[in-house]
């Protein structure tokens, strides 16, 4: 990888279906992402972060039929909630595509005539089981009895027959079989990636790219009795999202600057599609492929599958609303180990807010403030990390921090990148705790005292640095009380030199004079049952 190379990073969320408002599902993914491209752009990287909305296909029009409305009428609406939800938590996304943004079309058709020209596309028969709701064929074996769908439970596929253009899949068989096996992280966990192998290994089966009792979508170029298949039109939304809005619609200019992406995060139900048929259309369209799918895992609540019909989802918005955006990035980026199934039960969300965003985090700062005022008139002692032998309790965890951070966002782990910050708030309060620096102060021992200070605010700074990413609004109450003029949801001065000496324990001067003390996370209370 070349200098310039890895100073760029681009990612993707799935393109979310606008059947109805978003989910916590599509909240999860999004959060994620947002964390993940958060941490690089603290890295001084370039970033582009994608997210949209995935609007044709037979899902969508039903809906719309539903409501009596035309659809594009009903994905306007649904898309506004999306991009309200994105901005209630804080979600700094690059770009926003939609798939019915005119010049998705161009792209598609562009993308179809590469194909075409390939002789990967063919006229064919297609009969089988149809679920709407993943708007995938099901084979027998992934449907349960009477033809339910195995995810979408309360919904029966339905029989179709019917004339529909095929992608020729079985013909890139081997090339995906080398691509998995060159490329071993190319599809992210472990568990993901064998079941992938397995699925390939059964022999791949050419797929429909079209419909014919459908009007809600773009029309085979060669033939509009046809609509394009929604996942072929969605999966090229990736590649439209990266034009600048300026930019004429064609296949070079979007893909120009940031094409190969990064990393494709998605949910694990939608595996399929991301690590086999879209590296295989790109194939096909002599395209090089993405660097990563991470397929992550799924949520429950209260340990049990949410559906509408059992009536436990979760509503992000009404979750957000309540509780606030930290809060929720925390629970869902820290609890959940990426790439696990996870469980969201209301106590425990309360119990573990309060207990590291209120009790470890807030409580240290709080206790290490009111100290500073009471025995240092407020002003940060000026050391610094040479001050501090390295067998330190809270320098010799601050010293490696920052590389294990960095490493645990390499390796996608959200969740252990917080626990190991953790580790050195928890290590602060006990050390207060263990050193009483209010015995000192009365012993006047005041340099031993403003060893200790120093020593706490300064892992209190850096843990709240490297927590910025997860918990954006909290981190700059905590720098700003700190006396940094700095907003971690602002654009500013992200760079390189600057990730170096705001990641490194005891490297970066600290202002003198401190902010004004207020708690940073206030704690939270479950509603009351009436
Ligand atoms: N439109 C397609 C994606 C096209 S990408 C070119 C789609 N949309 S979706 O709205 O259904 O996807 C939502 C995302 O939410 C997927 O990543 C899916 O895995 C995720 N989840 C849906 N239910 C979920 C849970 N219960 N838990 C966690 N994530 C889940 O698929």
């Amino acid at each position: 990888m070349n200098h310039t190379e890895n100073h760029k990073f681009s990612l993707t969320t799935p393109l979310y279906y606008v059947n109805g408002v978003p989910h916590i599902g599509s909240a999860y993914t999004t959060m994620v992402a947002d964390a993940i491209a958060r941490f690089h752009r603290l890295q001084g990287k370039s970033v582009l972060l994608v997210t949209g909305t995935d609007e044709h296909g037979q899902k969508i029009q039903r809906t719309a039929a539903e409501e009596n409305v035309e659809p594009q009428v009903h994905c306007d609406r649904i898309v506004e909630s999306f991009k309200s939800l994105w901005d209630k938590l804080d979600i700094k996304y690059d770009r926003f595509i939609r798939t019915t943004d005119p010049q998705h079309k161009q792209i598609v058709n562009e993308f179809f005539a590469r194909v075409w020209e390939q002789d990967d596309i063919y006229l064919d028969r297609q009969q089988g089981w149809y679920c709407v709701s993943c708007e995938e064929f099901k084979e027998e074996r992934d449907l349960i009895e009477d033809h339910y769908c195995a995810i979408h439970t309360n919904k029966q596929a339905e029989w179709r027959d019917e004339e529909n253009y095929f992608f020729r899949l079985s013909k890139y068989q081997q090339q995906l079989e080398k691509l998995y096996e060159s490329q071993p992280d190319f599809i992210q966990p472990a568990s993901r990636r064998n079941e992938v192998l397995n699925f390939v290994q059964q022999g791949l089966k050419d797929f429909s790219i079209s419909r014919i009792d459908l009007d809600w979508g773009f029309p085979i170029p060669i033939d509009d009795q046809h609509t394009i298949y929604v996942w072929f039109d969605a999966l090229l939304g990736y590649i439209t999202a990266l034009l600048d809005p300026d930019q004429a619609p064609t296949l070079d200019n979007a893909l120009a600057k940031w094409w190969p992406i990064d990393l494709h995060l998605i949910g694990k139900d939608i595996l399929r599609f991301h690590a086999v048929y879209w590296p295989a259309m790109l194939a096909s369209a002599g395209l090089p492929l993405p660097s990563k799918v991470f397929g992550h895992g799924f949520l429950t609540k209260d340990g049990l599958k949410m559906g509408k019909t059992l009536g436990n989802t979760i509503d992000p918005i009404e979750l957000v609303d309540r509780y606030g955006a930290d809060a929720v990035r925390y629970y869902f980026l820290k609890e959940i180990e990426l790439g696990n199934d996870g469980d969201f039960n209301e106590t425990r969300f309360i119990n573990v807010l309060n207990n590291d965003l209120a009790d470890v985090l807030g409580n240290s700062l709080n206790r290490t403030l009111g100290m500073l005022k009471k025995y240092c008139q407020s002003t940060v002692p000026q050391l610094s990390s040479a001050d501090f032998s390295s067998d330190h309790p809270l320098k010799s965890i601050g010293m490696t921090l920052g590389d294990r951070v960095v490493q645990a966002y390499e390796n996608l782990q959200v969740s252990q990148a917080c626990t190991a910050v953790l580790t050195l708030v928890r290590a602060v309060n006990k050390y207060i705790d263990d050193s009483a620096p209010w015995k000192l102060f009365k012993q006047e021992q005041h340099s031993e005292v403003e060893q200790i200070l120093y020593a706490v605010l300064e892992s209190i700074r850096l843990s709240a640095y490297l927590l910025s990413p997860v918990i954006p609004s909290t981190s700059s109450k905590i720098y700003q009380q700190l006396g940094f003029d700095w907003d971690f949801n602002q654009e500013q001065e992200n760079s390189q030199g600057a990730f170096s000496t705001h990641s490194n324990w005891g490297e970066l001067p600290m202002s003198k004079a401190l902010g004004q003390a207020s708690p940073v996370f206030l704690k939270l209370e479950l509603p009351s049952k009436d």
